[in-house]
């Protein structure tokens, strides 16, 4: 078995953060940190807590990458005893929502792509949340007649949308999985009631989040009677958790959309003093929830084929498009960090993300054109790129069928979520992107688990100028999102690189990248998940603070860009097959996002 234990390393130099050692052990995970000083203000979806560094990992037939040691060995236990890439999905899901509470869990929603090995079909899982179906348009207005600020919608019961990632995994696992569900939840519940080592990042946004000790169920568990943050390795448990999973293994996800879960559900979003941040979730909005299974969107670059999620998600759409609007230019001669690369990669962002905002939302609420992914119409946006300058702000193209004129979405820079790649030795692998939106999403704690504020990810306006806005709350509606689990595959049809990323709105910038990094760059996937964040969601162009992009900070202004330099603080994870010198496929390899606490394992 090719593990990975790895040194956190900082660079203190540049980012200032603490030096950590993190050693993997195969059954408990020992966890020592010699000091964590953090500045950042949570001016994302998830803050930065420092660097760790990952090294690239080789493995022959089956592994698992995500966004936590514990999650990890879950997840790989089940391709070890014969289980599917979607059984290990699942048990490396259930474990990220105890042991990375804040990014993703039972609470929350997540897209997944899953391609069978046998039938070489791929499928798109969408478990987004869905708006209760009391929810109106005006639902983010405050009593003002203005939008609400992004913490007052998020941190109350009105942000709380009908979490579907428990009736994902219940979907997935009927038509993919080989092991016994109820196995699927053994490492979870044993971690949860035995207790699992507080790790570095998790102390770390407990200690920076200003909002969860507001809620009586979050403050009793994430902190002690002092009200601090539980230290790094406390074995912390969680027995309302292991609860909830007896439940579910039992009993299916029933256990979850109806009878005592669901009441505990919809009593926790009405529980607040104040009126304005009551929610209106009900039994019927749970036990209604349904998983849609959606032609994943598929599209070539440089003469390979590449798959992502579709709408209701921009972030298939925006990563065809801005992949499209690229593929005239020599990126591979050109290297990254290089300010050209900068250039035309931000200059794609500008314009696709301006067809985000106008045209993205629910394609079941929304006539979402499918003018978008037009070959033609997407590579004549990237005619708009000019070297010599940046257009600075990218106003929407007309795609071929554009039907209805609408207001573009203003919330495009509004911002937990976590990353998922894992292959099997049946030739199946599973790219799943799960969110509870913000960091700690709603913060209300419910029976072990976190609830989700995933409706702020719809526009809190729901029409400017007289037009309708396509991403505004609707009932029964899911909201736009970014995220964008992704496959690449061979010439043989086979998978050949799976991977995705968090990161609120930034995350198509953060998958392209990668896909850069390995497709056009030509390095390994540790390498591509490496190199620093970059990109434009039409706003000002972004550079990753402490890195060598910093450099180009001024030579790209001199090109006309507003240059914004910040923490990005993306999750990669990246499987990518290797190949030997005659192109045969040999294996695979693996890396993890140094900016978070992922590992690879695999054998
Ligand atoms: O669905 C989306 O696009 C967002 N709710 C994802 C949020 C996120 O990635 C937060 N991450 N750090």
């Amino acid at each position: 078995m090719n593990k990975k234990s790895f040194l956190l390393f900082d660079r203190s130099t540049q980012f200032n953060k603490g030096l950590r050692v993190i050693a993997v052990g195969m059954a408990l995970l020992c966890i020592a940190a010699v000091s964590a000083q953090l500045a950042t203000p949570p001016s994302q979806p998830e803050p930065s807590t420092g660097l760790y560094k990952k090294s690239l990992v080789s493995f022959k037939s089956h592994g698992v990458a995500a966004a936590n040691p514990l999650a990890v060995e879950a997840g790989f236990a089940m391709l070890k005893r014969g289980g599917s890439a979607v059984d290990a999905a699942i048990a490396t899901q259930l474990v990220l929502g105890l042991v990375e509470p804040q990014s993703s869990g039972i609470g929350g929603g997540a897209f997944a792509l899953v391609h069978e090995g046998k039938t070489k079909k791929l499928r798109a899982y969408d478990g987004r949340e869905t708006a209760p179906g009391a929810a109106t348009p005006s639902r983010f207005i405050g009593s003002d007649g203005l939008p609400m600020k992004f913490h007052d919608a998020a941190v109350s019961g009105r942000s709380v949308g009908t979490p579907g990632t428990v009736a994902l995994l219940a979907a997935m696992h009927k038509k993919h999985g080989k092991l016994p569900w109820n196995a699927l939840f053994a490492p979870a519940i044993a971690l949860a009631e035995q207790g699992f080592p507080v790790s570095p990042r998790l102390h770390d946004v407990v200690k920076l989040d200003r909002f969860l000790k507001d809620d009586p169920a979050a403050r009793a568990y994430f902190f002690n009677e002092k009200g601090e943050a539980w230290p790094v390795g406390y074995a912390l448990k969680n027995p309302a958790y292991a609860k909830t999973l007896r439940a579910i293994a039992a009993n299916g996800p029933k256990a979850f959309y109806e009878g005592e879960l669901a009441d505990a559900m919809v009593n926790a979003v009405r529980d607040y003093a104040d009126v304005a941040k009551r929610g209106d979730l009900t039994q019927t909005d749970l036990a209604n929830y349904q998983v849609i299974e959606r032609d994943p969107i598929c599209f070539s670059y440089r003469l390979k084929k590449l798959c992502s999620m579709p709408a209701p998600s921009s972030g298939g759409v925006a990563i065809a498009q801005m992949l499209a609007a690229v593929e005239r230019f020599p990126l591979s001669q050109w290297g990254a960090n290089s300010i050209d690369s900068v250039h035309v990669l931000a200059e794609a962002g500008r314009l696709a993300y301006a067809d985000r905002a106008q045209y993205l939302a629910d394609p079941d609420f929304i006539d979402v054109p499918k003018g978008l992914l037009d070959p033609g119409y997407m590579k004549s946006r990237g005619t708009l790129i000019d070297m010599a300058k940046s257009m600075k702000r990218a106003e929407p193209g007309t795609p071929p069928g554009v039907k209805v004129a609408r207001a573009p979405d203003a919330n495009a820079f509004l911002t937990g979520t976590s990353h998922i790649s894992i292959v099997d030795k049946f030739g199946n692998a599973v790219s799943m992107t799960t969110t509870i939106e913000d960091i700690f999403g709603a913060r209300k704690m419910v029976r072990g688990f976190l609830l989700n504020n995933e409706l702020t990810d719809f526009s809190m306006r729901f029409e400017e100028n007289g037009k309708p806005v396509a991403n505004r709350v609707q009932a029964g509606k899911r909201p736009r999102s970014t995220m964008a689990p992704t496959i690449v595959y061979d010439a043989k049809g086979n998978p050949e690189i799976v991977t995705g990323s968090p990161g609120g709105s930034a995350i198509a910038n953060y998958v392209l990248k990668t896909l850069v990094g390995m497709i056009d760059w030509k390095l390994d996937p540790q390498a591509a998940i490496d190199l620093p964040n970059f990109g434009s969601r039409n706003g000002p162009t972004e550079l990753e603070k402490g890195t060598a992009l910093e450099a180009l900070k001024a030579p790209l202004e001199a090109r006309g860009h507003t240059v914004s330099v910040a923490d990005f603080t993306s999750g990669l994870q990246a499987l990518q097959r290797s190949f030997d010198a005659k192109g045969k496929a040999v294996g695979w390899r693996g890396g993890a996002d140094p900016r978070r606490e992922g590992i690879v394992i695999g054998e």
